[in-house]
């Protein structure tokens, strides 16, 4: 088992390069299934979640071949439409391969997705949205098969703007007769990114962004270039971890229209931030102001923000209230936090958090991506070392999480194996 021991602290300062985003990474990999031809992806980040998916590519059939910063993914030549067990149970966006394998080959066999222990996070809204597009579902002993003589396009309306099962159903139906309609869509900019590369291959789809979007199905798709847009959470996270530590760090690579809520937030909290279109410079005040935060959908609060924020208000000036609306599992970090001495009372969904001067360095362990990275940043001003264990949570997500902070001042070590 990976940890990595952190040295409290040492402030942030210098210049930090933000990597492609995984999030969009995902649905855009699964693209690659429906044009039967090949795509040349840039920004890819090299972490365990690309790598679960590609290895999943390849079962099926696709030929890989990467270099230097290039993934080339033929998949002219995939023969199996059963995402194998061991690989789909390792994370759940897996289940979006499913809407892409089914688009091109109207079949597919899958078993429920793994991921991360954050809430049910059940895949209803993708099923039956499969359902409502004519695709026969059937569950047996936790194998989903589905199939169809045709994808029937249709309107579908969500119960919940869910990214997943908005990604899914774009991308079980690109490729249909016909023109499916998504009420309720998820708005987050990874699905603009997602129907950016597959309109490039010749699909049409209209209001990505929004909460309508409209799939014209096309006969066709075509290989292309595409390069994927930065990761809105990592830029996030340096923002944090430069803001717990006093810090001023200038953040490359970054889409600053996508993450509004947190730059709006980091200066309530007295940070200065230089705001400019492709970085934001980040001046943080010696002692951090508390804040009020609910998680929402895309455009609101991100979820995937809510704990690198609730760890960086352990040692804000003051109480703060933190509110988690969109998954329910999304507080185990508050335990391991504790142990590093911050003071924080759970209360159903919502965190209060009261700010404390100092934290103790202690050892903590990752129960999820998001939840090991915030044990990172409070480690980053704890008093002495912290000991994160479970690292591979934040493997999956983060490409060289430590290199890119001991570049910046940090000093974090990966032990173990
Ligand atoms: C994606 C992101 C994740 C982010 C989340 C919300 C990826 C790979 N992951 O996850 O980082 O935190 O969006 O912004 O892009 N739900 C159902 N039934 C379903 C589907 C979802 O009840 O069929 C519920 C989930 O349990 C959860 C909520 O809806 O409570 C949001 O889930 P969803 O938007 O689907 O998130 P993911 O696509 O899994």
């Amino acid at each position: 088992m990976k940890s990595y021991i952190i040295e409290g602290g040492r402030r942030l300062i210098g210049e930090v390069n933000i990597s492609g985003s995984k999030n969009a990474s995902l649905p855009i990999i699964a693209t690659t299934i429906l044009n039967g031809d090949i795509t040349r992806l840039y920004n890819i980040p090299q972490i365990q979640d690309t790598k679960i998916t590609l290895d999943i590519l390849k079962i099926l059939g696709c030929k890989i071949r990467k270099n230097s910063g290039k993934i080339e993914i033929n998949s002219k030549g995939i023969t199996k439409t059963e995402i194998p067990e061991n690989l789909m149970t390792q994370m759940r966006s897996t289940v979006i391969l499913a809407g892409a394998i089914l688009g091109r080959f109207k079949k597919v066999t899958f078993s429920y997705p793994g991921g991360c222990e954050i809430g049910a996070r059940p895949i209803d809204l993708h099923l039956q949205a499969f359902r409502k597009l004519g695709i026969q579902v059937e569950e047996n002993a936790g194998f989903i098969e589905c199939s169809c003589d045709k994808i029937v396009a249709s309107e579908i309306n969500l119960d919940f703007p869910s990214v997943g099962a908005t990604e899914n159903i774009i991308l079980a139906t690109t490729l249909a007769e016909g023109t499916t309609i998504i009420n309720n869509a998820a708005m987050e900019p990874e699905i603009i990114d997602l129907a950016n590369c597959l309109n490039q291959m010749g699909a049409k789809i209209a209001g990505a962004g929004t909460n309508v979007i409209k799939i014209e199905g096309v006969k066709k798709l075509k290989g292309i270039g595409y390069k994927v847009m930065p990761d809105r959470i990592e830029a996030g996270t340096f923002l944090c971890a430069t803001a717990i530590t006093g810090g001023r760090v200038r953040v490359n690579n970054v889409m600053p229209q996508c993450i509004i809520p947190v730059i709006h937030k980091l200066q309530e909290a007295g940070c200065k931030l230089d705001v400019e279109k492709n970085y934001i410079e980040i001046i943080a005040p010696k002692r951090l102001k508390p804040l009020e935060i609910k998680t929402m959908p895309y455009p609101g609060f991100p979820t995937d923000m809510q704990q690198i924020f609730g760890a960086m208000l352990t040692v804000a000036k003051g109480t703060s209230i933190v509110v988690e609306n969109i998954f329910e599992n999304r507080f185990k970090y508050i335990s391991e936090l504790k142990r590093l001495g911050a003071d924080v009372t759970l209360e159903g969904k919502t965190a209060i958090i009261k700010g404390k001067r100092k934290l103790i360095g202690a050892t903590v362990k990752a129960s999820d991506l998001r939840g090991g990275a915030s044990l990172v940043v409070a480690g980053l001003v704890a008093k002495g070392i912290t000991k994160v264990e479970n690292i591979d949570y934040l493997l999956r997500g983060y490409e060289n999480l430590n290199k890119k902070m001991n570049l910046i001042g940090a000093n974090i070590k990966e032990v173990g194996g």
